[in-house]
């Protein structure tokens, strides 16, 4: 999809976010990938609020690693997910890091529902079953668009 501005990433990202079925085991886990300044926070602050999570501005997962919040029961239709688990793994060096963040026990609760910015810090550690989303500038193009590829 082309996204041409900041609002309609927001938008794809509540659809999206609208659409998604839990993964048949363990937490369900959306990989958000791209260069810096693509859209993945962008996407990643309005998928949390179509959960009833809203991040803050101030504590921006660049300089926190791992922030976690209780989903608004009210929002998750047939599911069961309860936690909203975003991370920021940029400053992550490897697999073994993001074990130091709970991350087995994290990965195998279906009541987590886990958004991973930078999933290629972690390497094999992201489960295979992981949905993922690929961010991009277009070259040429306008400052205001992204590419955001589903996969
Ligand atoms: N179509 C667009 N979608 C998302 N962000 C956009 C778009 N056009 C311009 N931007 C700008 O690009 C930047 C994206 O930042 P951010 O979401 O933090 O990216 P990332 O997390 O991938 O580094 C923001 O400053 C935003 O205003
Ligand atoms: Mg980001």
């Amino acid at each position: 999809m082309i996204s041409k501005s900041l609002t309609e990433t927001a938008a794809i990202a509540r659809e999206f976010a609208s659409r998604l079925e839990p993964a048949t085991s363990g937490a369900t886990i959306v990989a958000l990938s791209g260069e810096l300044g693509s859209g993945k926070t962008t996407f990643a602050k309005s998928f949390a609020a179509a959960f009833g999570v809203f991040e803050d501005d101030v504590t921006s997962p660049t300089f926190v690693i791992e922030k976690r919040f209780t989903i608004d029961a009210s929002k998750v239709g047939r599911t069961n997910w309860k936690t909203l688990i975003h991370i920021d793994a940029y400053r992550l060096e490897s697999a073994a890091d993001v074990e130091k963040l709970h991350w087995n026990e994290t990965v195998a609760d279906p009541s987590n529902l886990i958004l991973v910015e930078w999933p290629e810090r972690i390497g094999d550690a992201l489960p295979a079953n992981a949905i993922r989303i690929k961010f991009s500038h277009i070259d040429g193009s306008a400052e205001g668009e992204r590419e955001i590829s589903f996969k």
